[in-house]
């Protein structure tokens, strides 16, 4: 017998129950508008909220960096793959996150399984919020702690738990998302640090998609309630709002001396490039200096919401620019995507397992490059399939 024969019925049943996921082909820069299977679209999908994924300066960095440093490190950080641009990375991060210290991987889902397999052994606790993003998940199962996982930032069923292992001596994690990237609310940090505190956990947010978003120049979600030096562990992304790739935690000084020694990313896995690192020591300079970008971000996000609920589109319970299009069922949502792009709007269908079953949707990401005719024409054509497909 053929022992890959699973492989056929996995993918049948994928394309019966319509969660076969194709993917698209992109043919360009990436701007308010992208070519995506050969076809010129706007692009509402990706993560480049502040459109830094072309922007010119840091372009020119990372080709200056290339000329200077070469293509690639060839080595570990722990080994031979740190150099000082890797250092100059990690001191402007931890200036960015208001915090001591940063240790620079090569990307978020690095990040999270590397530090909370680093922090949390086979002995202790995690309590995870029920929908916190997939490589939390994968990171914590790395760690083989007993996992305990909370109703959706619900400060009250989080507390039930940890007084429930409140007699257990071994090390206890509360961790969360920051910015929940299929809904776009955000978890409420304060509450959450306010109760981990008083039974003695270490907070750890990921605040991939409230970096460049929430805070003071989109320093994220700590900044936002102003909990720097209370929230233990901070891990960022430099590959959505920053545009690059990469990932980090920021944190005290001892925290990140000890990632240093244990992370097995950073152990492990090769540096990362210095073409990415000279673009993201670039992004974090032009963050710090203009409020601007993220201001554009939070006016073109307020004013496409606005307009899709009152006509009726049910946006769910967002509170950032990440604004889903709740449509329930994959089919639908798969049919509304393809109606959308055939329109000129890149708009990606996310079914299950990205999100749970019976929850499909339109998850529209709002850039601070979108120019208000973006907008306008994505809306109206968003209406018009509405109507069609008997959404609104
Ligand atoms: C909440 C969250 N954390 C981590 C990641 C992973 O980041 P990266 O793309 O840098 O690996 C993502 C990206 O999808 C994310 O949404």
């Amino acid at each position: 017998m053929d022992p890959l024969h699973f492989i056929d019925e996995g993918i049948s049943k994928l394309k019966e129950t319509g969660l076969y996921n194709t993917i698209r082909t992109i043919s360009s820069s990436l701007s308010s508008n992208v070519v995506v299977n050969g076809k010129k679209v706007i692009d509402m999908c990706s993560n480049n909220y502040l459109g830094l994924a072309n922007n010119p300066v840091l372009k020119e960095v990372a080709k200056k960096m290339i000329d200077e440093y070469g293509v690639g490190p060839a080595a570990v950080r722990s080994i031979a793959g740190t150099t000082d641009k890797h250092l100059e990375l990690e001191k402007k991060l931890a200036a960015f996150k208001h915090v001591e210290s940063s240790i620079h991987l090569q990307s978020g889902y690095c990040a999270n399984l590397g530090v909370i397999s680093s922090l949390v052994g086979e002995e202790a606790l995690i309590f995870s919020d029920e929908l916190n993003h997939a490589s939390i998940i994968d990171g914590c199962r790395l760690s083989k702690a007993k996992i305990v996982r909370y109703k959706h930032t619900d400060i009250e069923d989080l507390e039930n738990q940890l007084k429930l292992y409140k007699a257990a001596t071994c090390r206890k994690l509360v961790i969360t998302d920051g910015v929940f990237s299929m809904d776009g609310d955000i978890a409420p940090l304060d509450k959450i640090t306010e109760v981990a505190k008083r039974y003695d956990a270490i907070v750890y947010v990921d605040d991939a998609h409230g970096e460049g978003v929430l805070g003071r120049n989109g320093a994220g979600i700590v900044d936002h309630f102003k909990l720097h030096n209370i929230v233990d562990v901070e891990v960022g992304t430099l590959s959505k709002a920053f545009g690059i790739v990469g990932g980090f935690a920021a944190g005290s000084g001892r925290l990140v001396d000890y990632l240093k020694q244990k992370v097995r990313p950073f152990l492990f896995s090769s540096a990362a490039t210095l073409a990415d690192v000279g673009a993201a020591i670039a992004a974090v300079d032009l963050l710090q200096s203009s409020s601007e970008p993220v201001k554009n971000l939070w006016d073109n996000a307020r004013y496409f919401q606005n307009k899709m609920k009152e006509s009726g589109f049910d946006i769910g319970k967002t509170q950032t620019p990440i604004t889903p299009i709740m449509l329930g069922d994959v089919k639908l949502a798969r049919e509304f995507s393809s109606k959308l792009f055939e329109n000129g709007i890149f708009a990606q269908a996310i079914g299950y397992p990205t999100v749970p079953m019976g929850k499909a949707r339109i998850r529209v990401m709002i850039h601070a490059i979108h120019t208000k005719d973006d907008l306008d024409y994505a809306y109206n054509a968003f209406c018009k399939i509405g109507k069609e497909l008997k959404v609104i």
